[in-house]
């Protein structure tokens, strides 16, 4: 398991259950204090389920098991589950990414070098009893979404009841129905910075000049991204208090060309300046706007057949290296698996010289409207929104506008 979700939830002010079946893992995830509490026994775990939901409480679980019992336990109980996910390392279902039902976390590390097609065995019929447990939810109101772990392509190719009668997954991607149409689209992605000082005193400036960077950038923003600011200056705000460092002194927050551009400028000043005691380096999870080609996660909210191809990445490393990125990579299987994505990144570091400043106005402009153009190609309408209001501000960016056809013109004639 990884931290993020009991932690995110508990920021929103849910219960959230979490299953993780390595014990080490759950430990380990514990005592940097990313849950409240870890319960091994199911009945304990219903019973205290109910009890916070008697109570209003704000707590995050971890169930030390298998995820498979919990939903099906869940479904038996009639315990609401009103949003859920799943959250395996699924792009590597052979080698330990995903841990059968009915197997203890040792019998299956054994079956994985002793007998590896026994243990493919175990995994689809998991699959296939996980997708039966949540179905069973489903019905009952529960949200489910695919974390872009590629959970609804294996489950598919296990066999299991995951697509519709017309082939499409019973279930959308996060990226189709959340942060595609409200992040992506319009620009906003996972910008990161690294204080080179490693001393917490530098991230908390940088926070402080992130927060009122974006406070500015609200005064003049249109009604369609207000929303996806005001939360990032929440987050940004809350950030320190949540203790989310655990190594290097990083930090992370969702902003658009604009937004990034800003930022990252006032980091160079403030490093020029000696506000801040080194260097900052900046670049962004290869899960963004542009970058990155991914059918099945990033992508999958492109409609006009073109998420099958794989050159925006290209384009992107290409585009940031001539602009002055300080380094470049372009990988494959990022998140989703081997041979299902094509992954472009970069780094810069803002070393607060004056040619620092143009290089990163340029890089970054071309690193999130490189992805905005090929969305708007799509006819993507926040994308479309997006890219005409940014030729506006940056006249020699001409980005081909879609016409959008008539579709019943196009129904006569067909
Ligand atoms: N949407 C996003 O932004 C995003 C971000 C990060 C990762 N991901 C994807 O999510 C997946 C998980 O990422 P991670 O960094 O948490 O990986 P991870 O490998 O650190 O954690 C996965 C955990 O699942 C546990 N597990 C496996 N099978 C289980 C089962 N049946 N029951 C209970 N626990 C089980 C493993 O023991 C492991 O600890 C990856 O496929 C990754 O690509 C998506």
């Amino acid at each position: 398991m990884s931290g993020a979700q009991p932690k995110a939830a508990k920021i929103a002010g849910l219960i959230s259950v979490i299953a993780e079946v390595n014990p080490k893992a759950l430990q380990t995830r514990y005592s940097q204090g990313w849950v409240d509490e870890v319960i091994s026994d199911m009945d304990k775990l219903i019973s205290r389920v109910k009890k916070a939901r008697e109570l209003n409480e704000t707590v995050s679980l971890a169930f030390q098991g298998n995820i498979v019992d919990l939903w099906e336990k869940f479904a038996d109980h009639d315990i609401r589950v009103d949003i859920g996910s799943d959250q395996t390392s699924l792009h590597n279902p052979w080698a330990g990414g995903y841990y059968p039902a009915g197997l203890s976390f040792d019998e299956a590390n054994r079956m994985i070098s002793d007998d590896p097609e026994k243990f493919k065995s175990h995994v689809r019929k998991s699959l296939i009893r996980q997708v039966e447990a949540i179905n069973r939810h489903t019905k009952k109101g529960t949200y489910f979404f695919d974390y872009g772990n590629a959970f609804l392509l294996e489950a598919s190719r296990a066999g299991a009841d995951i697509l519709k009668p017309d082939g499409e997954f019973r279930y959308p991607s996060y990226v189709q129905d959340i942060m595609g149409p409200l992040c992506f689209d319009y620009g906003f992605g996972p910008f990161r910075w690294v204080c080179c000082s490693n001393n917490p005193a530098d991230l908390a400036v940088t926070d402080v000049i992130a927060a009122s960077t974006l406070e500015k950038i609200m005064k003049g923003a249109p009604e369609k991204i207000r929303q996806q600011l005001e939360d990032n200056i929440h987050w940004i705000k809350e950030a320190g208090k949540n203790k989310l460092v655990v190594g290097s002194q990083a930090r992370i927050l969702y902003a658009d060309a604009e937004g990034r551009i800003a930022i990252a400028d006032a980091f160079n000043q403030a490093v020029a300046k000696g506000k801040l005691r080194a260097p900052v380096v900046i670049g962004r999870d290869h899960h963004d706007v542009s970058g990155t080609d991914s059918p099945y996660r990033e992508t999958s909210n492109i409609y006009d057949g073109s998420r099958f191809t794989a050159d925006m990445a290209v384009q992107n490393v290409i585009g940031d290296s001539f602009r002055g990125a300080t380094w470049v990579s372009l990988h494959n299987g990022g998140g989703v698996g081997w041979g299902e994505v094509i992954n472009g990144g970069f780094g810069m570091v803002l070393d607060g010289l004056e040619s620092t400043g143009e290089k990163l106005r340029m890089m970054l402009h071309w690193d999130v409207n490189n992805g905005i153009a090929r969305r708007s190609w799509a006819r993507n309408d926040g994308a479309m929104f997006a890219i005409e209001r940014e030729m506006k501000k940056t006249p020699e960016l001409i980005v081909t506008m879609p016409f959008i056809a008539d579709d019943k013109l196009i129904d006569d004639v067909i």
